[in-house]
């Protein structure tokens, strides 16, 4: 049997400009290519679950739209359910205008049809949520449909993960839901108001730990990522180091490879590692949804 997962958020086209440098204010620059990727944070972990061999349904809202068109066609590339999918009339798809430059990016998101993924949606689909193992959720769509989608899960007793991206500040009652809630270390500041940049980052996830969820995995970028469950003592994974093309996506990979390995039954610690190879190998490829592996691309990856 596969491991299921079902993902409750957002569908993004990525408008994904490369040039050699960002502009400044005021200038125009001419840059070298522009690319239409799929993307949307839940999306991307939707594509990152399925390659690696998730049974996989997403939930969320498109426009009526070329675009949205466009990303439901390439989920099903994927084997992705798309039926929950909803499609909203006279409302754009969302898109995330992403400029490449510097070996970095800067991405400016508009929702479109993803703030209007209502708690209605998710509430009506108690059935479709409780043929999954996992329910893996993000930010990029209304809080309260977040919310409620967490604690629609918890009620019918499945695994949440919660990707607080991007970052804001959450009601107990919602983070009292959540199993695993895996931020980066900015959202983990968001969250918990501490400065999580040195060596307060345990600090930090305790008290986020305190806030309810029964486990804290930080990604921290090329230092790896951490990890703590309550009464026991911080773990430390490192990263893998590979040549970066495209870091979009990373956290989604991650975040996608988690919920694949915890639904196929592998334990935190090597869950957590498997996540860590995901993102390594996600980031080597342009594009977020293009770029996330299939389990022979990880076995091809010679990885330090
Ligand atoms: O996490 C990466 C994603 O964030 C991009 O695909 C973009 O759509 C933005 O939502
Ligand atoms: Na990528």
């Amino acid at each position: 049997n596969k491991p299921r997962i079902v993902v409750i958020g957002s569908l993004n086209m990525d408008i994904v400009v490369e040039t050699s440098r960002f502009p400044r204010v005021g200038e125009t620059l001419t840059g070298e290519h522009v690319h239409f990727i799929p993307g949307g944070k839940g999306a991307n972990q939707a594509v990152a679950a399925a390659r690696l061999g998730g049974q996989t349904t997403m939930i969320g809202s498109i426009g009526d739209d070329m675009f949205g068109k466009s990303l439901i066609e390439y989920l099903n590339q994927d084997a992705i359910s798309t039926d929950h999918i909803k499609r909203i009339a006279d409302t754009p798809t969302g898109i995330a205008s992403i400029t490449l430059a510097e070996s970095d990016n800067r991405i400016v998101v508009i929702p479109g049809a993803n703030a209007k993924c209502l708690p209605e949606h998710v509430q009506a689909l108690e059935q479709v949520i409780s043929e999954h193992d996992i329910v893996l959720v993000q930010l990029e769509i209304p809080l309260e449909t977040a919310s409620a989608a967490c604690e629609l899960a918890k009620k019918l007793g499945k695994t949440v993960i919660l990707n607080p991206a991007p970052a804001r500040k959450l009601p107990e009652s919602m983070l009292k839901c959540v199993d695993y809630i895996t931020p980066n270390r900015l959202e983990l500041e968001t969250l918990t108001g501490i400065d999580a940049s040195g060596d307060q980052l345990q600090t930090a996830m305790e008290a986020l730990l305190e806030m309810g969820p029964s486990c804290v995995v930080t990604t921290l970028g090329e230092e790896g990522s951490a990890f703590l469950r309550t009464g026991e003592s911080l773990v430390k994974v490192s990263a893998y180091h590979v040549p970066v093309v495209d870091t979009t996506g990373a956290g989604d990979a991650y975040n996608g490879g988690l919920a694949y390995a915890l639904a196929a039954g592998y334990a935190l610690n090597e869950a957590v590692v498997f996540a860590s190879k995901v993102s390594a190998m996600s980031v080597t490829k342009l594009g977020a949804q293009a770029g996330m592996p299939t389990q022979a691309d990880l076995n091809k990856l010679s990885i330090q």
